[in-house]
């Protein structure tokens, strides 16, 4: 008898968009839409699917109690994630961007650049790379209303549609790095249960080429 493939996935409209996969692919008998339990288990094809808040997503697959997981790249850089990454799942697409208002100038010669973010790890490597100080204040949600107020000068956040930047009169400065879904694995897992995710892998990519 097979062990089981355990998945972390994340609660929300990532979470919704990986379910639809699993439907495609005739994985997703066990999950119970809207229902408000966390794990969910397929006997027969030896599944479990549990249901976790987006950033802890990694913390499971990390520490192997998930197999695999799907989460965005976001995440994966963010908490600078020791997983494989093994698949784009062609959902969840977005972008880091650096944003303020209009005609914000991002460097000016002796001042340090205040950044608000959720992301204080991503924008710490990203102007290291650049070689340019910078002040990060770390918040951890409505980001795009700290320049509104003066706690920072930009803010380096995820802009999907736009709307949140444009709704606060904030304007994109700078993008970033590009941000998509990913399947993930546990080193160990992908050694020992090799066979199985890469049959995962291989259906979902043909799912996708159908598509
Ligand atoms: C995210 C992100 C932006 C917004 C971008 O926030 O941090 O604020 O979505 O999406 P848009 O470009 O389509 O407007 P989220 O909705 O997760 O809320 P939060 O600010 O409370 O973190």
């Amino acid at each position: 008898m097979y062990d089981y493939l355990t998945f972390a996935l994340p609660k929300g409209r990532l979470g919704d968009s990986a379910i639809q996969r699993f439907e495609w692919i005739g994985w997703a008998s066990s999950i119970e839409k809207d229902s408000r339990k966390l794990i969910f288990v397929d006997e027969q094809r030896r599944l479990r699917f549990m249901f976790v808040k987006p950033v802890d997503v990694i913390t499971y697959v990390e520490n192997g109690v998930a197999d695999l997981g799907i989460i965005g790249k976001d995440s994966i850089l963010e908490e600078e994630a020791d997983v494989y990454e093994l698949l784009d799942l062609g959902f969840g697409q977005c972008k880091f961007s650096i944003a303020g208002y209009p005609g914000n100038v991002l460097h000016q010669k002796d001042t340090v650049l205040k950044i608000a973010t959720k992301y204080p790890k991503v924008t710490q490597n990203y102007f290291q790379k650049r070689n340019q100080p910078i002040e990060i204040i770390k918040l951890n949600g409505s980001v795009e209303l700290a320049p509104l107020v003066g706690l920072s000068d930009v803010i380096v956040d995820i802009v999907e549609t736009g709307s949140t930047l444009k709704a606060n009169g904030l304007v994109i400065l700078e993008d970033m790095i590009d941000i998509s879904a990913k399947l993930i694995a546990n080193r160990v897992s992908y050694r020992f249960k090799y066979d199985r995710i890469k049959g995962l892998i291989d259906q979902l990519e043909l799912k996708e080429e159908v598509l």
